[in-house]
């Protein structure tokens, strides 16, 4: 089947009451292990592919890795997404190029770093929605922003200083006519999230409870989602890493966000964690091997191993046949039947 609208899977995710995990992709091992996790585990899939991701594959390389995994696994609803779009050009691109989902992520202004004026989200979000909704194409937006290490999203900022607030949350999603919002409530990018267990203080799940019971029809995104298991980290530090003591967002926290609107769940660093483990244990226990794929198959099983956990943890496995899928023009037919209010 070909690529799917994030969209349509949200709305299938919030009927069957689960949340859908978004892994970011670089590289065809990181999709052969999220198609191989679907399968397995009978998902449907978000796949998502930053600024970052888009320049280190030549995009296109990237879109036609995604066009063989629609071939491979027709079984599977799959999501070409755009992560962390910095300005509509960066989106209307991505669209150009056949993703059926980008986020315009107008919380900061276009170098990815500085915190943007509420007037400027909503005008640059919006731009996006016309756009996009016309060729079938979904948006996310996000509202408040994160905080993290990771360059170009959120820079220097940390995870507490610009929660969402939840007023404004309404009036983002009625100004925008997005259709997916991301929310800050004190996850951070990367593996330093939190210097303890995440307490009440820290992750802001209060909040978030708050805006969905505000914004009840709206499908909430939590980026900076991985929760950094130690096991992950173990391997990692014993095999030469030097990760420093972190925590990420427990499972447990997520899944109390899927009871209250969460239908995308951002999840980057627990793959790159697996990953970086696997090739350092094969890089260490046999410093004789050569051939790449004696270090980069491990490292796709590993991945595959955390992403198949998470999608059962989130709930989505088992949905992956639940629907039929909807072409890209019959999504932009019903939002030409129901144009945005102003
Ligand atoms: O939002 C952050 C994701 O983990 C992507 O990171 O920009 O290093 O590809 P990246
Ligand atoms: P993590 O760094 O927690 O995996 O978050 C990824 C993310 O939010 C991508 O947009
Ligand atoms: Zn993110």
């Amino acid at each position: 089947m070909p690529l799917v609208s994030l969209r349509q899977v949200l709305d299938e995710a919030a009927k069957g009451g689960y949340g859908v995990g978004a892994f970011n992709v670089n590289n065809m091992e990181q999709i052969q292990a999220i198609m191989e996790a679907a399968r397995e585990t009978k998902s449907p899939v978000i796949i998502q592919a930053s600024r970052g991701a888009r320049a280190y594959s030549q995009d296109r390389f990237l879109y036609h890795l995604m066009l063989a995994a629609t071939e491979l696994y027709p079984e599977i609803p799959t999501v070409l997404h755009l992560d962390h779009g910095n300005s509509p050009e960066t989106c209307l691109s991505a669209i150009e190029m056949g993703f059926t989902s980008v986020m315009m992520d107008g919380s900061l202004l276009p170098d990815g770093k500085t915190p943007s004026s509420f007037e400027y989200n909503v005008e640059a979000t919006r731009k996006v929605v016309e756009a996009a909704h016309a060729k079938g194409v979904t948006v996310e937006g996000e509202i408040g922003c994160l905080g993290g290490i990771e360059d170009g999203h959120g820079a220097g900022l940390d995870g507490l200083s610009h929660l969402t607030d939840p007023a404004q949350a309404v009036d983002f999603v009625k100004a925008t006519g997005l259709d997916a919002l991301a929310i800050a409530i004190g996850t951070s990018h990367g593996a330093y999230k939190f210097s303890s267990k995440p307490t009440g203080e820290t992750l802001k799940m209060e909040r978030l409870i708050d805006i969905h019971k505000r914004l009840p029809g709206v499908h909430l995104v939590m980026h900076g989602s991985s929760s950094v298991p130690q096991d992950l980290q173990d391997i990692i530090n014993k095999y030469g890493g030097k990760l420093k003591p972190t925590w990420g967002v427990p499972v447990e926290e997520i899944q109390l966000g899927i009871k209250n609107g969460v239908r995308k769940i951002n999840v980057d660093t627990d793959s790159r964690l697996a990953i970086t483990g696997a090739i350092r244990k094969v890089f260490f226990e046999k410093p004789e091997e050569f051939d790449p794929r004696s270090y980069l198959k491990p490292a796709r099983e590993a991945m595959k191993k955390v992403v198949a956990l998470r999608m059962t943890q989130f709930g989505q496995a088992g949905h992956a046949n639940d629907y039929k899928p909807l072409s890209l023009e019959t999504m932009a037919n019903s939002y030409a039947a129901q144009p945005v209010a102003v």
